[in-house]
């Protein structure tokens, strides 16, 4: 405004030519951004919802260990290993088991662990679709992920079938790629949805538990017996613009990681047949190595994407100055600046404690993780869900939070989801921990960690 007026004074034809030229080169330069830029769909996460299976599936730890014990299949000295794992597993008295265990002989049919698998997805999806109100004819990609229980057909074609979703809906079934694939799933649907234009993505996280109790006297196989529980998530994605002011998050990164060339990392989670032939997951000394190397680099590489300026410059101060072998401490940067709600899966108590001394996380910041192992138990993939579902119960998801899931597993893989709360998330009765949020945080007496009887790596 105040150049045109200058310029009208001076000479005022000049003026429109002028104007003109500039104007073209704003175009220009427009453009060129506009071209050069990767085009990218937005991804939001609408909603999510957590199964919360029947009161009647729940067993306090002693339950447990009491109807392991009636089974008549177990020798005193494995049952004695199961009560010292269950008292310091940090698995509360009201977690749920499957079913099959109820009865006084096991014997499951592929007809239980169906049954199983069913009751948490149509579970967790109904809920879903109920609090999000999509029509089940606009989801566009649906992607399951499930790593013990391999059905045919596949968990994806049993969701197609229930809710019959469209035929041109495009379907992946991941299985085998343990605890952190829930995350994958996500990855996976954020570059379909770069793709796919104005689409929904519905992701089902789950496990069945059914077929897969351990019979044998391997102590390191016997442990997943005693934490592992039923649980599943749905989670709905979508890149349709209408949907920026509806959904709860908006998806900024998933960053996944994984060792697996190396051997001691793929060998340290291993389902396997005992020396009597029996099948059950053997867990071995390496675990903690190969946890360690994984969830390293992938912590480095959220660092990159979501650490200030200043904090990245300290950083690499640091490494220079290590580098130059002067006596410094290794700079660790303070993630907690940058990420209000950290939700790590809630497998293993040392790697966990690490996560949190390293990072600089509170008690507070740990305390979803930690209750939901109390409440749910060990759900695998779907754990970092009910966790996220904690924090909002809590009321302390705001506006402009950002939420760091990560989850590692078997493969040894180690996957990290970055989301931004797109609004202050309120009361919702359909989260699984609404009626009992009030009587969390329980303290944990601070145990020592599971006995575990590690096998020595072969
Ligand atoms: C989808 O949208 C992106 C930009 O948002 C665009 O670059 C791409 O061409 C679109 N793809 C299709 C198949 O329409
Ligand atoms: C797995 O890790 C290797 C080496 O670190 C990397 O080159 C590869 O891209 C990773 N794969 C996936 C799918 O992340
Ligand atoms: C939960 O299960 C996974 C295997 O899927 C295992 O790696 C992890 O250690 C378990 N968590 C706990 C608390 O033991």
């Amino acid at each position: 405004m105040f150049i045109n007026l200058d310029l009208n004074y001076l000479h005022p034809n000049l003026n429109s030519e002028i104007v003109f030229s500039v104007l073209l080169m704003i175009c220009l330069l427009l453009l060129y951004f506009v071209m050069t830029k990767k085009p990218s769909n937005k991804v939001y996460l609408i909603d999510f919802a957590c199964y919360k299976p029947p009161t009647s599936q729940i067993r306090s730890r002693d339950t447990v260990v009491k109807e392991t014990a009636e089974s008549g299949r177990f020798s005193e000295e494995i049952l004695d290993f199961m009560k010292k794992t269950m008292e310091r597993s940090g698995l509360g008295d009201s977690t749920y088991v499957a079913e099959v265990f109820f009865g006084k002989e096991y014997n499951p049919s592929m007809r239980d662990a169906r049954r199983e698998v069913e009751m948490s997805i149509f579970g967790a999806v109904d809920t879903l679709l109920a609090k999000t109100g999509v029509k089940c004819e606009d989801i566009g990609i649906l992607i399951v992920n499930c790593c013990i229980y391999n059905p045919e057909p596949s968990p994806c074609s049993i969701i197609v079938n229930r809710y019959k979703l469209k035929e041109s809906i495009i379907t992946y079934n991941l299985v085998g790629m343990g605890c952190s694939a829930g995350l994958l799933a996500i990855g996976l649907a954020e570059q379909l949805l770069q793709v796919h234009n104005n689409s929904y993505a519905l992701i089902v996280s789950t496990e069945s538990i059914t077929e897969n109790f351990y019979l044998g006297k391997d102590r390191s196989k016997f442990l997943t017996n005693c934490i592992f529980r039923v649980g599943g998530a749905a989670i709905l994605l979508s890149n349709r613009l209408s949907d920026n002011t509806n959904s709860k998050y908006q998806l900024l990164h998933t960053i996944r990681t994984n060792t697996s060339s190396s051997d001691r990392s793929y060998n340290c989670i291993l389902r396997e047949e005992d020396t009597a032939g029996i099948v059950g997951i053997t867990i071995n000394k390496d675990l903690l190595y190969a946890a360690i190397s994984t969830i390293k680099p992938n912590v480095a590489a959220v660092g990159s994407l979501i650490l200030p300026l200043e904090e990245k410059l300290l950083y690499f101060i640091n490494y220079i100055a290590r580098k130059l072998r002067l006596n410094v401490w290794p700079y660790v940067p303070n993630y907690r600046k940058v990420v209000e709600h950290f939700t790590p899966h809630v497998g293993g108590k040392p790697v966990l404690d690490a996560l949190q001394r390293t990072l600089g996380f509170t008690n507070e910041d740990m305390e979803a993780s930690r209750m939901t192992l109390y409440r749910y138990g060990n759900t695998s993939s779907s754990s970092v869900w009910y966790e996220l579902a904690y924090v909002e119960a809590k009321g302390r998801v705001n506006k402009g939070n950002r939420v760091w899931q990560i989850a590692f597993g078997s493969g040894f893989k180690c996957n990290s989801v970055i989301l931004r709360a797109m609004k202050t998330v309120d009361y919702d009765e359909k989260n699984p921990w609404t009626d009992e949020i009030s009587g969390f945080p329980v303290s944990l007496v601070d145990c020592e960690p599971v006995p575990v009887f590690f096998e020595s790596p072969k």
